[in-house]
């Protein structure tokens, strides 16, 4: 963990705004509020900045975050809008409503939102100032709920604050959440819309509006699991092998801090941060370089060190089909 910062609580004004979008450009974190729950948030298309989302959380693993936008259109830039995600986006857009959409090959949004998956998850908030922190910032913000891992959703100001004071520089205080429940999660990157998470819209309307039943990761078992499931985490090809003090002739080692034959260096400076960045980059580089298998030095667990060797483990894990 970083230093200790100043957390400031700024009203959700012109001035504040401001704020808000210069430090987000600069790579930090900031929480803002949108009509579901508070979010904190980071430049989407930075690997740093969304490390630091991870690191006030404090997040066990590497669980997928919510890229938020500004407009319908700024969507194309990154994902490919299926026809029914158009659909639900017209009709519940801008809302509680996010859409798991196939990424645009080359998308500039960072491998560490999606972790490392081939899908992202976008929202267009109804949120008036949560839109104009997107216009000012000119940038897609990654937004997790912005509260200390395992604690409740935030659905005022106070809530962040008692969450995350000191880990974070700004909260935006815009009063309270209308909806205060998170949005609803539907899976339309596949060929049958899916429910992941229910939220402020009721799938009930969700299915009206589209004319078929979602499929539900509780009842069907053909349906995608719940966000953050084993099933729906990128695993790459080769072997993985963990802890790795040595390295054999036919692996490709990945390194940690001061490792000299290392073909890819996660931290060379041992600092779990810049290897939470880096993490699903380097693993896909690797798996790309590889002749099946791939090495890893030891990460220590501490700081974002527990959640990479969350993700590691899971990773180097058997295969079902093996
Ligand atoms: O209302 C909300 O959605 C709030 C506000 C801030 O927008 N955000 C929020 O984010 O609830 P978070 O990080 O607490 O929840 C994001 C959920 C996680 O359950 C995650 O697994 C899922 O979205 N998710 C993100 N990307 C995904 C993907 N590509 N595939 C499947 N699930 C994904
Ligand atoms: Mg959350």
């Amino acid at each position: 963990m970083s230093e200790k910062l100043m957390t400031e609580i700024h009203k959700l004004d012109d001035k504040g705004i401001a704020k808000a979008a210069k430090l987000l450009r600069k790579g930090e974190t900031v929480s803002f509020p949108t009509e579901t729950v508070y979010g904190l948030g980071a430049d989407a298309t930075s690997d740093t900045a969304v490390a630091k989302i991870y690191e006030a959380k404090g997040r066990p693993s590497f669980n997928p975050l919510i890229v938020h936008v500004p407009n319908i259109k700024s969507v194309e830039k990154y994902a490919i809008l299926s026809l029914m995600g158009q659909k639900l986006a017209d009709t519940f857009w801008p809302g509680a409503l996010t859409l798991v959409l196939k990424l645009k090959p080359n998308s500039k949004i960072s491998k560490l939102v999606s972790a490392g998956l081939d899908t992202v998850a976008i929202r267009m908030p109804a949120h008036g100032g949560a839109r104009d922190l997107l216009r000012a910032s000119d940038l897609p913000i990654a937004a997790p709920s912005a509260n200390a891992s395992g604690k409740l959703s935030p659905s005022e100001a106070l809530h962040v604050k008692q969450s995350l004071d000191g880990r974070i520089p700004l909260i935006l205080d815009g009063g309270a959440c209308a909806v205060g429940l998170e949005s609803t999660i539907i899976d339309v990157s596949g060929d049958q819309p899916a429910l992941l998470r229910p939220g402020g819209v009721a799938a009930e309307a969700i299915e009206a509006m589209l004319g078929c039943k979602l499929l539900r990761a509780d009842t069907d078992d053909t349906a995608p699991k719940s966000p953050g499931m084993l099933s729906s985490h990128y695993a790459p090809v080769s072997k993985i092998r963990l802890n790795a003090e040595d390295v054999q002739n036919d692996e490709t080692l990945i390194g940690f801090g001061n490792v000299k034959n290392a073909n890819l260096n996660l931290s060379e400076n041992g600092d779990t941060t810049e290897a939470a960045a880096n993490l699903f980059r380097i693993l896909h580089e690797a798996d790309k370089i590889a002749s099946g298998k791939i090495a890893i030095s030891p990460i220590p667990n501490a700081g974002l060190g527990l959640a990479i060797n969350d993700r590691l483990k899971r990773a180097a894990a058997p295969r079902p089909n093996e």
